[in-house]
């Protein structure tokens, strides 16, 4: 194979998803935002059984920000207790189809309901040796969080004497992120036509593919998914790299 840009016609091998639009879809049905939430829910586990059949192996999910603690009380205290009751519900669920579940976020902050964290911890033990997908919930999810907490343990080793300022490399820095192991996406979703990354994966899409859909999160299952996957095909991935259509002619 000649060096060259790389067409994206396989499957994508990593997608995140900004699920976004519930508190418009509720609204637009005289519903409380919340209710937008709660139908989200049969949204994400069909973009599950999806996201399998189509052989996605990482699928990355934007179920809170750090800059979702700015929403009224009442609708904070909702999104925890239904991430305490989704994981209750839907853990066995995501077991038995071999997901692995892994949060990614900010998991030593005191907003967070100490019942949460440990249905968090359970998910990620139940489902720690499975291998058909690995699900990232990004759950208090900052992406320029995520990047300052990488700088300081980088800047501790630093300190400690066990890592030189030009040992620093983007490999370095990768390895300080909430996942380590996580291939940067292929393809990043945002539902409900707003066109921004509202702070989602700013590390690792660097150079993923966007695609945004006016379908609200609610609304979303795995026909649409496939439908972005599909889109995504159609792209041509550079990489930064340089190819000319056709060449009709000499050059010069
Ligand atoms: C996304 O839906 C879910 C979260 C951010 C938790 P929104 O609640 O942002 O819905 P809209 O954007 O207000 O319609
Ligand atoms: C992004 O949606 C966060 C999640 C989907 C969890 P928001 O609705 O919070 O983003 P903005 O405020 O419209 O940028
Ligand atoms: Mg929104």
């Amino acid at each position: 194979m000649p060096d060259g840009p790389e067409t994206s016609r396989s499957v994508p091998e990593h997608v995140g998803i900004i699920m976004d639009g519930n508190g418009r879809w509720a609204n637009a049905r005289g519903l409380h935002r919340t209710q937008g939430h709660a139908n989200g829910e049969p949204a994400l586990f069909d973009v599950v059984h999806g996201a399998i059949d189509l052989g996605i192996k990482w699928l990355t999910v934007y179920t809170f920000s750090t800059e979702n603690w700015s929403r009224d009380e009442y609708e904070v205290e909702f999104l925890m207790q239904f991430n305490v009751d989704l994981l209750e519900r839907r853990r066995d669920e995501l077991n038995e189809l071999g997901v692995r579940v892994l949060f990614a976020g900010d998991r030593n902050d005191s907003r967070i309901p100490p019942i949460l964290l440990d249905r968090m911890e359970s998910a990620e033990e139940l489902t720690a040796d499975n291998d058909t997908m690995t699900m990232v919930f990004a759950f208090n999810y900052g992406g320029r969080v995520e990047i300052v907490d990488a700088v300081k343990k980088i800047a501790e080793e630093a300190a400690a004497g066990n890592l030189a300022p030009n040992e620093v490399t983007e490999e370095v820095i990768g390895r300080h992120l909430y996942v380590p192991d996580m291939p940067d996406p292929d393809l990043v979703i945002r539902t409900s036509g707003e066109q921004r990354t509202s702070n989602f994966l700013l590390w690792q899409a660097a150079y993923a593919e966007y695609v945004f859909t006016p379908v609200l999160w609610p609304d979303f299952d795995r026909h649409e998914l496939a439908r972005c996957v599909a889109e995504y095909q159609g792209r041509e991935r550079r990489f930064g790299g340089a190819e000319d259509e056709s060449l009709t002619g000499d050059v010069g």
